[in-house]
């Protein structure tokens, strides 16, 4: 596999539980290419400073602890220094840290390069906040994926409830708004829809007619 500025990258930035990841995951496979959930490398992070006890405010440390970080992705497992971590980074607690992880620019930096390894041939779908703005900003198909804010909560709080957690849909939604607020007016890379991003509003739509609708675009842009 080589890097190489024709590899075809398709963004999907978004807020919270907009069904971005499963959508992204749907296009990838479908396209056979590969797939990068930044997410999880911010959630990653916010594991490996708990575990180091470093506090999600210390920029400095966050920074050299992200520059440290060697991330593989398997299918749905993801490796962080060859040690399997899964259910541990996706609780609520962990979505919390990552985007108070993710508020320095200093972290951004230091994550930069890692996430612009997974552009590898035969293409890329990645999912984030930045990955149109920044991270790929040459991609040729860029997606804001959104939902309204009650139909995010309410699909989370379906989530935690099918795998058997603990879920309140009033924090859900209170805890969605706020990070909503946290991504959009953080000063480095804020999650925002680009002048050339196209909106996918999943609020009356379901994954696979947001996929489908994604595909057929990029199948125009070939
Ligand atoms: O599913 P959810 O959006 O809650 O989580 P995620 O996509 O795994 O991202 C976790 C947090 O990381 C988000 O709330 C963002 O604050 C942050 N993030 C970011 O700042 N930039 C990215 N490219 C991806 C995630």
């Amino acid at each position: 596999m080589t890097i190489s500025p024709n590899i075809p990258v398709i963004a999907i930035d978004g807020p919270s539980a907009s069904g971005k990841g499963s959508v992204a995951q749907r296009v990838a496979a479908a396209l056979d290419f590969h797939y990068l959930d930044s997410g999880a490398i911010y959630r990653l992070l916010a594991y490996a400073a708990q575990l180091q006890e470093v506090a999600w405010s210390d920029a400095e440390r966050l920074a050299l602890i992200a520059s440290h970080m060697h991330i593989k992705f398997a299918g749905n497992d993801v490796f962080l220094n060859q040690s399997l971590i899964n259910d541990q980074i996706r609780s609520e607690h962990m979505g919390k840290g990552a985007s108070e992880v993710a508020i320095h620019p200093q972290v951004r930096a230091a994550l930069l390069h890692c996430q612009q390894q997974f552009k590898q041939s035969p293409g890329l779908v990645a999912d984030g906040r930045d990955m149109g703005s920044v991270v790929f900003r040459e991609a040729g198909l860029k997606i804001y994926l959104t939902a309204a804010v009650e139909t995010r909560a309410q699909r989370r709080f379906q989530q935690l409830i099918t795998r058997g957690d603990h879920a309140d849909y009033a924090v859900i939604l209170a805890d969605l708004q706020q990070r909503d607020l946290r991504d959009q007016q953080r000063p480095t890379a804020p999650l925002t829809q680009l002048p050339d991003a196209m909106l996918v509003d999943t609020t009356e739509m379901n994954i696979q007619q947001a996929v489908d609708m994604i595909i057929s675009t990029y199948k125009k842009t070939l």
